[in-house]
């Protein structure tokens, strides 16, 4: 069955009201829509361990620090929710932006430390804006457990811990990031890049497995970043932004590995910017 939309604050707050009444339990997926098997997969598993799933779709204009990416993000609803169908979540929440930011709207949740580096260094604001809305679906949803992508590595630390400091009673979960055959992380974006952008986008993932592997290997971090920032350059990205080895956990930058870890990367490609990031463990 395809599932209910829901587009107000108010009717979203009655039916969860009602299934907590009955003690279910309640499963959240945030997106953005244009949904891919990515994002199935958090409402698969969100299927699997919860009574009740609300997949939100809100395209969040305080997480754009750039008009023009916010205007080309792909909308496609009615798409999305004939994907949602074989799965069977209970409500499509998709509000519009009045009623996420109704006027007068005047509080930002500000995430410091771990929002200072990588992506946050690059896309001043964007995590504010995530954080506000991630926030109030928090709210707005009273899900017990919510499912997030660990294709956005940074998103899910900066999550974890607004959750963690606001005492939102909610389970945040991580899930592996799924790729395309050649490797290639999904992403909403991916259908932005040119035949050829495509084809070459796929040094992104090849190069942070094989750096991960030598520095797990016992390489110098440092002299395998420079080399894997010079592969990706020589194979079409036009900027990489930061390839940068952090602490798993607290996203701390490491310059030996003496503990688990993971390797991130923000780079462009046909001015579409791409993300991606996979764990190092030291010794495998
Ligand atoms: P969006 O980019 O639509 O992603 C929604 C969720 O899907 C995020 O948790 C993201 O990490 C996850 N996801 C995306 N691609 C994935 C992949 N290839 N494998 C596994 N998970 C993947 O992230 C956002 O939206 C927004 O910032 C949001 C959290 C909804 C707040 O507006």
């Amino acid at each position: 069955m395809k599932p209910e939309i829901v587009r107000s604050r108010a009717d979203l707050r009655a039916q969860a009201t009602a299934w907590r009444k009955d003690g279910l339990r309640i499963g959240a997926v945030p997106t953005m829509g244009a949904l891919h098997e990515g994002h199935l997969s958090l409402v698969r598993r969100a299927a699997a361990e919860c009574d009740r799933v609300i997949v939100t779709l809100f395209v969040n204009p305080k997480q754009f620090n750039d008009q023009n990416d916010l205007q080309k993000y792909p909308r496609t609803e009615e798409d999305d929710r004939t994907l949602l169908e074989e799965i069977g979540p209970d409500i499509l929440y998709a509000p519009d932006v009045k009623e996420i930011y109704p006027a007068g709207f005047a509080t930002t949740i500000s995430v410091s430390g771990i929002t200072d580096s990588l992506c946050g260094s690059f896309r001043p604001g964007h995590f504010d804006g995530v954080a506000t809305v991630v926030c109030k679906l928090f709210l707005q949803t009273g899900a017990d457990c919510a499912y997030f992508g660990e294709k956005d590595y940074q998103q899910l630390q900066v999550v974890r811990r607004m959750a963690s400091d606001l005492d939102i009673p909610i389970d945040v979960i991580g899930c592996p990031t799924i790729r395309e055959a050649d490797g290639l992380a999904m992403s909403s974006r991916n259908r932005l890049l040119s035949p050829e952008g495509r084809e070459k986008a796929v040094a992104l993932p090849r190069a942070l497995v094989q750096t991960a592997e030598a520095i797990s290997r016992g390489a110098n971090p440092q002299d395998s970043i420079e080399a894997a920032i010079g592969l990706l350059e020589t194979s079409g990205f036009a900027s990489v932004e930061y390839l940068e080895l952090r602490g798993a956990d607290d996203l701390a930058p490491i310059t030996t590995l003496d503990r688990p870890a993971r390797l991130l990367a923000a780079a462009k490609m046909d001015d579409v910017r791409l993300i991606d990031n996979v764990p190092v463990l030291p010794g495998t």
